[in-house]
């Protein structure tokens, strides 16, 4: 069987697979289903029919995904975690396999008497269905019935193959492959722009301590770095972020690393640098820190306090030094002078793109004005919101690091 292709690997990644499991003997092949979907970069949660469990456990798929199992419609608790509206607006693609006669035509009538009829009523996600079942069940009119309603439907059929069957038959009815299944999936996605690139981003502020109690820091609200994770992870990129304490959170499909001080930061950059082939500094990382910091409380004794503060470590020009070097791109706000202390950073950090901005209209901000600086051209992108800006960065990237 060959192995499946880099097209597959490449649309797959930060997709997220419902995979639907219902009782057949094939269902033992989803483990296998399962660990292929992970190394194309997708996120796979399992719900499984009653009989299903008869086939595979859920401790195994729960194992292998990562992710709770998905049993019964009325488990609270499982509810609590992931309700099963919420499960069927996560997913970008359901995926029964196997599916059964009985499940083909329950769900061809529209029942939701089950947790994976129910997903499969409620998404609204493309479905597709591997069926798997005896050549004369599959032959039979009933089944052939239920499938072209479902394909008037939009449901995907994928398979079934045929050859000899676990009761002795020979035909057409058994599931696909493990290694079908993925690229018949990876068929129903466009490869993003960006697939197949590795980034790490850093964002918002860093804290230096001063004392158990207070820090310095400054005004980042991490808006223009977790859009740029956004729609980076959106446009097919593996997407590490790095992230100073921010009230933001990220899609699941950016991996998120939370730091407090430049050092932090620092240590978990140069963790995370090694295949990166982006790397974009939007921080605002404190050029200084307190030389020492108490162990407690500072005492408010005197009319002046001196702190001495001692230089941070410049976290990109680290990255820039580094051999081979990702593509390094770095942000400067500014109060005056913007391009020309932007092209000055450029320069001085060994910069392959630089985006200058006013400072005094940035921070915190939902839109974003910036002077896009390489080392031999400049221009303006068009002010508009953080995400939409952040997908023209990531356009002019794109094209810098593909050539
Ligand atoms: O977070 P938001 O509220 O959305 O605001 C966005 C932003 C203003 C933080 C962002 O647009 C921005 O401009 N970030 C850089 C802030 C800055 O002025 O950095 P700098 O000039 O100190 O540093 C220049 C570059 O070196 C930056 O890429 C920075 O991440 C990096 N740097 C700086 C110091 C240091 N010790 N290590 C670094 O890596």
């Amino acid at each position: 069987m060959p192995y499946f292709s880099m097209v597959s690997m490449l649309s797959l990644t930060n997709k997220r697979i419902l995979l639907g499991i219902t009782g057949g003997i094939a269902a033992y092949k989803c483990a296998e289903l399962t660990r292929l979907f992970a190394k194309a970069g997708a996120e796979v949660r399992v719900a499984m029919t009653q009989a299903a469990t008869e086939f595979i456990t859920p401790l195994t798929m729960q194992a292998l995904s990562g992710n709770r199992v998905s049993l019964d419609l009325l488990d609270t608790e499982a509810e609590a975690a992931m309700g099963h509206i919420e499960l069927a607006r996560w997913a970008d693609l359901v995926l029964v396999a196997p599916a059964t006669a009985d499940f083909i035509a329950r769900v061809t009538h529209g029942q939701a008497d089950d947790i994976l009829s129910t997903l499969v009523l409620a998404t609204n996600a493309p479905i597709a269905l591997a069926p798997a079942m005896n050549q004369a069940m599959w032959a039979d009119t009933g089944t052939q019935s239920n499938l072209r309603s479902l394909r008037e439907r939009g449901f995907h059929i994928f398979g079934p193959g045929e050859g000899a069957q676990a009761c002795g038959d020979i035909g057409l009815g058994r599931m696909l492959e493990p290694e079908q299944l993925i690229e018949h999936s990876a068929a129903l996605f466009e490869v993003g722009e960006l697939a197949g690139l590795r980034f790490v981003i850093t964002g918002g502020p860093t804290r230096e301590a001063i004392d158990p109690v207070r820090f310095i820091t400054n005004h980042s609200s991490g808006k223009m770095a977790y859009a740029l994770a956004q729609e980076a992870a959106a446009a097919g990129a593996q997407v590490t972020l790095i992230s100073g304490r921010v009230n933001l959170s990220a899609p699941e499909t950016v991996r998120t690393l939370d730091v407090e001080s430049a050092e932090d930061m620092l240590t978990a950059v140069m963790e995370n640098i090694s295949d990166a082939s982006v790397f974009i500094g939007v921080a605002a990382v404190a050029d200084y820190r307190p030389r020492l910091q108490a162990e407690e409380k500072i005492k408010k004794d005197g009319e002046n306090l001196t702190l001495e503060l001692v230089k941070n470590p410049d976290i990109i020009s680290e990255v820039a030094k580094l051999e081979p070097k990702p593509f390094v791109v770095g942000f400067a706000a500014e109060t005056n002078s913007i391009v020309e202390n932007g092209k000055e950073k450029l320069d001085k950090k060994n910069l392959d793109l630089l985006f200058a901005n006013n400072a005094t209209e940035t921070f915190n901000s939902d839109s974003i004005s910036v002077t896009a600086i390489t080392p031999d051209n400049e221009f303006e992108l068009a002010t508009a919101n953080k995400n939409v800006v952040a997908r023209e960065m990531l356009k002019l990237i794109a094209e810098k690091v593909k050539g």
